[in-house]
């Protein structure tokens, strides 16, 4: 057996410290250090391991476990695979227990095994309420209520079921450790478990982890080494759209996106994304543009809007849906590059529809919209663009351009105004009109009319 020490640990940033400190060294947090039991690792025998070609290594096609949910099962890489420890990440009321209960659903209305839904949370008959609602109803979808680990493994031992669902790791309890659910010891002693229990049995195994108001997965942080495929569900609270993104993944490639929207029963998927964020877009407003993004493979056309106004002392800024570093450093361009007055102004800025941007593609978009706002001229409402901006202004080639257009001519768009090297390689010609540029400059002249 191993023994136990005791050690303190950051709740914040995981830093371990063998005695107690007021103030946390990495991560300058006060009062964050809380003791926990460490296991020592025990003089344990060493067996004979042998190492094999690469090359002999036999292939096998692994049969994925499909959930039917065709935007879920694209971020995982083309379903679940058996054996896989997969971190669902999320805002606490972002919709992860409803997600998790449809892909059980789906899971198990097709197979002969059981499907077991295991909640710390919500009691048995919360869950069978949700359940119903959503329609999850398959004989074979099991509900445990427990949060106690060896109670949970005990039965999912006894149930050997296709998919392991806990919701959520943070409130599975390992008795042998004194901290409390939720802590770093704990979330890091419970998924070890899991991890070897879905590798030694082969069941897909799904954590939920709640993530903390600044963004990070806490405690389940620690965990994106561990697990093999990280996904997180992202939403802006007020609109019922929802992105699952894959970030990490061991069996499929990251960066694919699944967009979902929440309705009264259950998360609908949205097989048109880009159609459905430019719905009510405003028509000859200054201050909007159209950019035309990337998210994994997919294609996707949103609306960046910008208002520019005048300040009344201090300008203030207020970014949603972007990088608010990105955005000031694209104003210091549109200042210094394109002679607009923005410095000195109000500036906000928000991507329609609850969506996140996070590659320099957008840039051009968001430039489109500041300047447009300022210069109170609107983008043609039949123009998109794309291009990722330079502290120069220049406006330099992204990824997969085609792919982009493709989407682009078939919203119905007209013109496409992008980096020139994109525009110069293109194979897309359709209706679009593509109009090349190399600098902030030329794409304001493109892209904004005169009002
Ligand atoms: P939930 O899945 O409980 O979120 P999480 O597990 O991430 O904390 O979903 C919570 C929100 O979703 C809740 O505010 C109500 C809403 N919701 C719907 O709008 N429709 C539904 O069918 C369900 C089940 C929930
Ligand atoms: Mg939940």
């Amino acid at each position: 057996m191993a023994k136990l020490r005791a050690q303190y640990v950051c709740q914040s940033c995981g830093y371990v410290s063998p005695k107690w400190l007021g103030r946390c060294p990495e991560c300058a947090g006060w009062n964050s250090l809380v003791e926990e039991m460490a296991r020592k690792a025990g003089a344990s025998a060493v067996g004979a391991s042998q190492a094999v070609a690469l090359s002999e290594v036999v292939q096998e096609e692994v049969a994925r476990i499909r959930s039917g949910l065709g935007e879920l099962d694209r971020v995982l890489g083309g379903g679940l695979v058996p054996g896989s420890l997969v971190l669902l990440g999320g805002d606490p009321g972002i919709g992860k227990s409803t997600l998790l209960l449809q892909l059980l659903q789906g899971i198990a209305s097709d197979a002969k095994q059981p499907v077991l839904y295991v909640s710390g949370e919500e009691s048995v008959r919360q869950t069978a309420l949700r359940a119903r609602r959503l329609g999850a109803t398959a004989p074979s979808l099991l509900v445990l209520s427990e949060t106690r680990l060896d109670a949970i493994l005990a039965e999912a031992t006894r149930l050997s079921p296709v998919v392991l669902a806990i919701d959520s790791i943070q409130t599975v309890q390992a008795p042998e450790l004194e901290s409390v659910p939720g802590s770093l010891s704990q979330v890091r002693e419970a998924a070890g478990r899991l991890l070897s229990f879905a590798k030694e049995r082969s069941v897909a195994t799904i954590l939920v982890g709640h993530v903390t108001k600044d963004g990070a997965l806490a405690g389940p942080k620690t965990l994106e080494h561990v697990v093999d495929t990280v996904v997180h569900f992202e939403g802006e609270a007020g609109h019922p759209y929802r992105i699952l993104r894959a970030t990490k993944n061991r069996f499929g490639s990251t960066n694919e996106v699944g967009v979902f929207e929440m309705q009264s029963e259950g998360l609908r998927e949205v097989a048109n994304p880009s159609a459905l964020f430019l719905a009510e877009r405003p028509i000859g407003a200054s201050g909007s543009a159209v950019i035309a993004a990337l998210e994994g493979t997919r294609p996707l056309l949103v609306e960046i809007q910008a208002l520019v106004a005048t300040a009344a002392g201090l300008p203030r800024r207020a970014a949603l849906g972007v990088d608010p570093n990105r955005v000031s450093l694209l104003l210091a361009v549109i200042e210094r590059r394109a002679g607009i007055d923005v410095l000195g102004q109000d500036v906000f800025v928000n991507v329609a529809g609850g969506v996140r941007l996070s590659e320099p593609a957008a840039d051009l978009g968001l430039i489109a919209a500041i300047a447009s706002s300022a210069a109170r001229r609107p983008v043609d409402p039949r123009t998109v663009c794309f291009g990722e901006v330079g502290l120069a202004g220049e406006v330099r080639a992204v990824a997969q351009p085609d792919l982009r257009l493709a989407e682009a001519c078939k919203l119905g768009f007209r013109r496409c105004v992008l980096p020139s090297p994109n525009a110069e390689r293109s194979s897309v010609r359709g209706d679009l009109e593509l109009v090349g540029v190399r600098d902030v400059e030329a794409a304001l002249d493109a892209l904004l009319r005169p009002g």
